[in-house]
This record gives structure tokens, C-alpha cells and sequence, in this order.
């Protein structure tokens, strides 16, 4: 399945669950970066998009990429992935919606937060002190999760691939 995973990141959390998927997709699966240049999508397969959040929003430059090309990723199999930091579930589900155009989410085989990370080194001071009040200390944390990654892979490799637009299956 030859995929792309185009994907946001501030602090590099994204680029690595990015890299992650990459590797456990193997040989045929690429990385770009929606900041820079982006390849046509008409060779992939499958196309993962993923963010980050903050302060409730993903990056512009992945939204603005969804607008432009919404027609042709639903014509592709699709991933959707954020990074985030926040726990409750209910929080994760609005991120996740507000991240994503509805028909993308609806197409989607797969979506979840797959990760977080928080580098205080790397944050500017209104973060380091925002980020730091909100949980309780400065520690610099990296975490994959492992299970969502798994089920993440496993969806989008056996859902069937999409008809084409206008085509229905028989
Ligand atoms: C200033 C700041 C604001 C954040 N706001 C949110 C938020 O609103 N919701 C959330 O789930 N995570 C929030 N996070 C956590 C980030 O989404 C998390 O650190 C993510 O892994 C960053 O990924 P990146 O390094 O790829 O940009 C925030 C982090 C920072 C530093």
C-alpha cells in the first residue's frame, strides 16, 4: 500500500509518531511535512494526515491543506492523527473534531491521538509557565501510545480501499 503521511508539528512530537508509523508501514510509505513542498497525491494509496493541538487548535498549514485537496483525499484510504496533551476522552473527541472537516472524519478508517510531547527547553516562557501551571511541573515527557498506534496500523492495512467517486461497490 503505498502511502504518504503528511503531517504539523511545533516541537517535533507529530514528526516523530510520524516516523513511527512510517517505519511500521514499511518500504512504500513517504513523510511530508505540510510547512514545506508536498508531493501530488495521485500515486498513494493512502494518505495519514496528523497535528498537534494548542490551545484547542490544530496548525493552519494542516487545515489549509485538508481545504484544498478534501476531494481527492476522499477518494484515497485515510488516516487522521493528532498529538495532544490533554487525557479526558471527551476533550480528545472534540480535538479531534475540531482538527478534522466532518465528511474527512466520516471517511476516515482510521482517527485517534496517538501521542504528546512537552519540551520545556524548546518553549518559549509563556508556554514554559503556562504549560507548566496547567500540569503541575516542568518535566520534559515523550509518550507514544503504543495501543492506538497498533490499532491505527491495523485499520488502515485491512479496511478496504474506497470506490471512486460516483462508483458504488456490487
Ligand atoms: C502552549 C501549549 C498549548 C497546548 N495546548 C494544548 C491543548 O489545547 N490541547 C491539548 O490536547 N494539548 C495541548 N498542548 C500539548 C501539545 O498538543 C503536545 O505537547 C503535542 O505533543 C505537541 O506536538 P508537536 O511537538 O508535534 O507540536 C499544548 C502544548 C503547549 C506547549
Amino acid at each position: 500500500m503505498k502511502t504518504i503521511i503528511i503531517y504539523t508539528t511545533k516541537y517535533g512530537c507529530t514528526r516523530s509518531v510520524a516516523k513511527r508509523l512510517q517505519a511500521m508501514l514499511g518500504g512504500e510509505t513517504q513523510l511530508a511535512d505540510a510547512n514545506g513542498t508536498v508531493p501530488s497525491l495521485e500515486p498513494y494509496d493512502a494518505v495519514i494526515l496528523g497535528g498537534s493541538v494548542y490551545i484547542g487548535h490544530v496548525q493552519k498549514a494542516l487545515t489549509t491543506f485538508i481545504d484544498r485537496h478534501l476531494p481527492e483525499l476522499l477518494d484515497k484510504k485515510t488516516g487522521l492523527f493528532l498529538c495532544a496533551g490533554v487525557t479526558d476522552p471527551e476533550v480528545q473527541k472534540q480535538e479531534l473534531q475540531n482538527a478534522f472537516a466532518p465528511e474527512l472524519l466520516e471517511h476516515a478508517v482510521a482517527k485517534d491521538i496517538l501521542g504528546y510531547g512537552f519540551d520545556f527547553q524548546k518553549m518559549n516562557w509563556i508556554e514554559r509557565l503556562m504549560v507548566g501551571a496547567m500540569r503541575g511541573n516542568r518535566k520534559n515527557e515523550s509518550v507514544f501510545f503504543e495501543q492506538n498506534i497498533l490499532q491505527f496500523i491495523h485499520k488502515l492495512q485491512t479496511a478496504p480501499h474506497p470506490m471512486p467517486a460516483g462508483k458504488t461497490r456490487i
